[in-house]
């Protein structure tokens, strides 16, 4: 009893605004962790104070999500729901605020996992908010200057011309700053939605392709090195326009989707989004086939045969083929013997020109 009292003396020192209920008296020791005895997993109880209080729901006190764990020792633990109410008032509405809107469009979007109780297969498959999402850490004010350029490193001083409390006011800043970038980079992005979208027997569960083709694309390559009119998964499945977003994307053969054939001219165009793309782009070329199958997996998964004929195995004799084989093999020494004598032709034709124009300028300098 006296130890925790000690204990306790201690720690409401150190606790956060947000931690008016002690959670932090035990989780704030990086040794708080465990094995499970039955999965072998190894858990992390440990939270950070100094940068959960710098995080997005750094204000929130823990048992706002964390319904009923204000007991010890816990029992009765339950995941978090991200739709419950989180104590705080939404200042523009003065409505209580909470994820439910956003958690209402992805119970109707192409990622639910359908309505309980009426769940569809495999419900585990289907990406919760957790699975895209951490507790973001706000930016730390000298890092958004280098992000950026345009965003006065001096605004904040600005805010506190008028706003006489620092904290208060250095933590609005940051909300504020934090939006006005992307929520993620394009590659980020990628990497969160192939994280599922690149698992072959995932997707076959569900009838789908694996879209890992796209890391072969122009677009990637374009991403990649920071075009910022490259498109990432959301710039075609969920482009501003179409009332639709992350949380609320739609399969490609609904009507509402921006990839419904009628829809894709818009899509390749862009109109109403902030890049640049495919302007004048008319109905038959949008209906390319966005999505090839990467090479490596075409024999995997089935979809495109495998070419399989002697005819080009090397060390077999003429006699074993049969009579289209043959015809296969002449046909390829053909097209090998035409391609060596292009090659050799335009590259020799290139030696050849770029020689004479050499002869060429060295003449007309002496010639001046
Ligand atoms: C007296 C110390 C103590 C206090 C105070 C405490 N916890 Fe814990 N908490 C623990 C320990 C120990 C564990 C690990 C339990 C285990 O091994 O299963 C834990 C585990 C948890 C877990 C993970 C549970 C699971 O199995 O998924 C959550 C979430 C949690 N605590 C939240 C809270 C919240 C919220 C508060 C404040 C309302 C709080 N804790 C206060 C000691 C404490
Ligand atoms: C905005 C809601 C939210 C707040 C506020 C919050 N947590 Fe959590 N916490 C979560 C979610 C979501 C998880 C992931 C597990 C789940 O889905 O239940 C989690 C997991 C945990 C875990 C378990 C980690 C594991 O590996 O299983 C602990 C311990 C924990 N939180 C402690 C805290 C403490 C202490 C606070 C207050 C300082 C806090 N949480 C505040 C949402 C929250
Ligand atoms: C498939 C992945 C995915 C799932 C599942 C998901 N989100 Fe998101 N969420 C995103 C992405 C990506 C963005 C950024 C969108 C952008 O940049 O246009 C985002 C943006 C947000 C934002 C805006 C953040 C900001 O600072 O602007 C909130 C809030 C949010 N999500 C909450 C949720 C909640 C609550 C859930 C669960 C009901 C959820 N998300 C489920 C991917 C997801
Ligand atoms: C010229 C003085 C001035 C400057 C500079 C200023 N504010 Fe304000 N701010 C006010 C006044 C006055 C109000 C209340 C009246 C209103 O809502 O328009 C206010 C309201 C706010 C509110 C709403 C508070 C609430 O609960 O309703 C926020 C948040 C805020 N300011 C943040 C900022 C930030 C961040 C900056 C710097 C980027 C900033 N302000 C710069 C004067 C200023
Ligand atoms: C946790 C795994 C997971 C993550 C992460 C994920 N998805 Fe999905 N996605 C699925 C599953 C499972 C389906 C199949 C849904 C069905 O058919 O019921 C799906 C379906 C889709 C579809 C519908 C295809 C169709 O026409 O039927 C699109 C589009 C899609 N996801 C895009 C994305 C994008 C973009 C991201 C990244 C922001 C993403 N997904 C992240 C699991 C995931
Ligand atoms: C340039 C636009 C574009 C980009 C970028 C894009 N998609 Fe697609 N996506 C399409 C089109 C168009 C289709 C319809 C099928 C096709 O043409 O391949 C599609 C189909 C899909 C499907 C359904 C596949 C099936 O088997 O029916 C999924 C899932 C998907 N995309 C996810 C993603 C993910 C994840 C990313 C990011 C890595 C992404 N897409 C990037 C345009 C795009």
């Amino acid at each position: 009893m006296c130890f925790w009292i000690l204990f306790s003396a201690i720690s409401v020192s150190a606790r956060t605004p947000a931690d008016e209920e002690d959670c932090l008296i035990c989780h704030r020791y990086p040794g708080l962790a465990r094995i499970e005895q039955k999965t072998g997993k190894f858990r992390l109880f440990y939270v950070n104070p100094q940068l959960y209080d710098q995080s997005v729901h750094g204000q929130i006190l823990c048992r706002y999500c964390h319904i009923g764990l204000d007991v010890i020792p816990h029992n009765n633990v339950k995941k978090v729901n991200c739709a419950t109410k989180c104590h705080l008032k939404e200042p523009s509405t003065g409505k209580e605020f909470s994820h439910a809107n956003i958690y209402e469009r992805l119970i109707h979007s192409v990622h639910s996992p359908g309505i309980p109780p009426k769940l569809k297969k495999y419900p585990e498959d289907y990406p919760r908010c957790a699975d895209c999402h951490v507790n973001q850490i706000y930016k730390p004010i000298a890092d958004l200057e280098s992000m950026k350029p345009g965003i006065n490193k001096d605004a904040l001083r600005r805010c506190m011309g008028c706003h006489e409390d620092k904290k208060w006011t250095k933590r609005f800043y940051q909300h504020f700053a934090h939006r006005l970038h992307r929520a993620r980079a394009p590659k980020e992005l990628v990497d969160l939605c192939m994280a599922c979208h690149s698992d072959v027997q995932k997707m076959a569960r569900h009838g789908l392709e694996p879209v890992s083709g796209y890391k072969d694309s122009f677009h990637w390559k374009a991403v990649l090195y920071g075009d910022p009119n490259a498109p990432d998964c959301l710039s075609c499945h969920a482009p501003p326009g179409f009332g639709l977003d992350v949380h609320s994307m739609v399969p490609i053969n609904d009507p509402r989707s921006p990839l419904y054939p009628k829809n894709r001219p818009i899509t390749c165009a862009n109109p109403y989004g902030l890049q640049r793309c495919h302007p004048g782009a008319t109905y038959k070329f949008a209906q390319g086939k966005i999505h090839k199958l990467p090479v490596t997996l075409r024999g995997e998964v089935g979809l495109v045969p495998e070419v399989k004929t002697k005819a080009l195995k090397e060390g077999v004799k003429e006699e074993e083929l049969t009579e289209q084989e043959r015809f296969q093999r002449k046909v390829y020494y053909l097209v090998k013997v035409i391609y060596t004598m292009l090659i050799t032709c335009v590259v020799g034709g290139m030696a050849l020109h770029q020689m004479m124009d050499f002869y060429r300028t060295v003449k007309e300098r002496k010639h001046h």
